[in-house]
């Protein structure tokens, strides 16, 4: 499959999976986006009242409608028909204002048509690992931002939650005290084609995910004239009851699950 099948594929499947999500996620999001993603985001925009934002591939709208909640005004994209349904059947925050729009984030030319210098932020939140070419939208981002304008970005970190790490529990007996051990077991990074990966517990349906090296990654933000001069590797607090253990990322405080970075134009 060339990029472009991948990226229908891609829409299809959200499509089909919007339901799932919007449950999943309501009107503020799972434990992982409220407790990683959101405040890595935020922290890293420092978001004034007023100031105009894109949110890239924006979901059922959580981060869209936090970012309003703000003061920000805000344009949410997505190209799922279906999710972006559903993000305008959730209420509104009473402060900001929001936009949503159907738009491919590959789709450079559509991405321009917004209008050049007319966001002060661009933010992506958890999707760049979704989107099979991601310089397009560096590319858009770079003519759509004013000259002090920043893209902040969360997405699955690239060393730890890329190409379907394996988690491990085992007990040791250490010097007589039988102790749990939580490791990962990585065995490709340098070598990235697209997988196909469960994602959340109980989605409906596998999605490829076109995980990235760190040097392609921001290689490619480099290539769009951003620098990076910010970034926050979250990870769950080490404050996981016994009860609670269930080989998720809440056992690996040790590993950020999310990388969150901050661009700047050169
Ligand atoms: C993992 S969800 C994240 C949603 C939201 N940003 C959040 O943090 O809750 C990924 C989203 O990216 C969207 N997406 C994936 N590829 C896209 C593309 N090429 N253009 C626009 N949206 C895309 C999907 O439809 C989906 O809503």
């Amino acid at each position: 499959m060339n990029s472009q099948d991948y990226n229908e594929e891609g829409r299809d499947l959200w499509n089909r999976k919007a339901e799932y999500w919007d449950e999943k996620f309501g009107d503020s999001g799972n434990l992982f986006h409220r407790q990683l993603v959101e405040p890595s985001l935020l922290k890293l925009l420092d978001l004034s009242a007023g100031e105009a934002v894109l949110d890239a591939c924006c979901g059922n709208g959580v981060m869209s409608r936090r970012l309003a909640q703000q003061g920000a005004r805000v344009t949410a994209i997505d190209f799922s028909e279906e999710m972006l349904r559903r993000a305008r059947l959730r209420p509104l925050p009473d402060a900001g204002t929001l936009d949503y729009m159907l738009l491919d984030a590959t789709d450079e030319a559509a991405l321009l048509a917004l209008g050049a210098r007319r966001f002060d932020a661009v933010v992506c939140s958890m999707a760049l690992m979704d989107i099979p070419e991601v310089a397009p939208l560096f590319r858009a981002a770079a003519a759509l931002l004013r000259p002090a304008g920043r893209f902040v970005f969360a997405t699955m970190h690239p060393a730890f939650n890329s190409n379907n790490p394996v988690f491990l529990h085992k007990k040791e007996d250490h010097d007589g005290e039988v102790r749990d051990i939580y490791a990962l077991s990585l065995r490709y990074y340098l070598d990235m084609p697209p997988v196909l990966g469960a994602g959340m517990p109980g989605e409906p349906s596998a999605h490829y995910y076109f995980h990235r090296s760190f040097s392609e990654l921001l290689g490619a933000a480099f290539t769009a004239g951003f620098v990076l001069d910010g970034m926050l590797e979250p990870a769950f607090a080490a404050d996981v009851s016994a009860e609670d253990h269930s080989l998720s990322w809440r056992d690996f405080p040790q590993f950020p699950p999310v990388l969150s970075c901050r661009l700047r134009l050169g």
